[in-house]
């Protein structure tokens, strides 16, 4: 953007991946979660019309509307108004806010969480006000709410805090120290995941049977332990199998699909060594964990086994404030 159009605030947030725990962390049980920083969210803030108060527009998504035109319910504009309310701006100003983002939609990496991270941190940006990780998680939460019911708040910390994280609902999250990086291979099976609808499916089947789900929860909880000292300990190997036994938890609670099925078996066959499903699931993405040299030739085989997008990543520490 030119002279004409000067950026007054810009706001980036990654997407990002469960590594263990997804599902059982809804009823209290932990989860690790990474960014992916290789796909992100951004908006930008610049000078709107005078006298029009701010205008939000998603080129991607073809839509253009005034906030104040806005109904109560709609995720942009209500992520718009909790920020302004945070940061104790009263009466908007004559913003244009542009937002813009490269993660899949629908797809267990958090696109929706990353753009209103992304949203909050360049109005904030623009105002020149502080927006600390707790204050920004807290605020993006309260969006996750109109989407999804009374999600566990792991994946706006994650996209929040921009770093590696164990997370237990209610609990301040714990940054991960990653002690040794490694690769995964990211493939979607192009099947949309509805978070709420699978949480919703889950939350149907712990009732039928409280018993069989809790002990399904208790040993994903001893995977994620397992996880957590693996990954900070330096100790990758362990990672693959720990993944491959999370995953067979998460079919056997259903949240499994023929498509992502498909994707883990491929992965594992050609070399991986472990992949699973990764969010809510019933489609979306999955994970494989490979080694450097061969995570072309996995992406490869997963094209080939039907996924519509891969993406190459590496989880590692990452600066706490790289986003900030
Ligand atoms: O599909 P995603 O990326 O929105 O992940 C949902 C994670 C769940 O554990 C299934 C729900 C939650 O609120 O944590």
């Amino acid at each position: 953007m030119g002279d004409e159009f000067p950026v007054l605030g810009r706001g980036i947030a990654p997407g990002k991946v469960i590594l263990f725990g997804e599902h059982s962390v809804v009823y209290g049980r932990p989860a690790i979660a990474a960014p992916v920083t290789r796909v992100w969210a951004e908006a930008i803030v610049t000078p709107g019309e005078p006298g029009v108060g701010i205008t939000i527009h998603a080129p991607d998504l073809n839509r253009r509307f005034g906030l104040a035109q806005a109904p109560p319910d709609e995720p942009l504009a209500f992520v718009v108004r909790l920020t302004l309310e945070a940061l104790d701006l009263s009466s908007p100003p004559d913003w244009t806010i542009t937002i813009r983002s490269t993660i899949p939609i629908a797809a267990g990496m958090g696109s929706g969480t990353a753009v209103s991270a992304a949203m909050a941190r360049a109005i904030a940006a623009a105002a020149d006000r502080a927006l600390p990780n707790p204050v920004l998680s807290d605020l993006v939460y309260q969006v996750e709410r109109l989407h999804h019911g009374s999600p566990s708040g792991v994946d706006n910390t994650v996209v929040s805090y921009a770093a590696p994280v164990y997370f237990i609902r209610g609990q301040p999250p714990q940054l991960l120290r990653i002690a040794r990086p490694f690769w995964l291979v990211i493939a979607d099976t192009g099947v949309p995941s509805s978070t709420r609808e699978a949480v919703m499916a889950v939350r149907r089947a712990w009732e039928a049977d409280r018993v069989r789900f809790e002990a399904l929860f208790d040993r994903i909880a001893a995977i994620v332990e397992r996880a957590r000292a693996a990954i900070e300990g330096g100790d990758v190997d362990a990672l693959g199998p720990l993944m491959d036994e999370n995953h067979a938890l998460l079919r056997e609670m259903g949240v499994s699909s023929p498509e992502l099925e498909r994707l883990v078996t491929a992965a594992r066959a050609h070399g991986a060594a472990g992949a699973k499903l990764v969010g809510a699931g019933r489609g979306g993405n999955m994970i494989a964990l490979v080694e450097r040299e061969r995570t072309n030739a996995v992406a490869e085989a997963l094209r080939s086994a039907g996924a519509t997008r891969c993406i190459i990543t590496q989880v590692r520490q990452e600066a706490a404030n790289a986003y900030e």
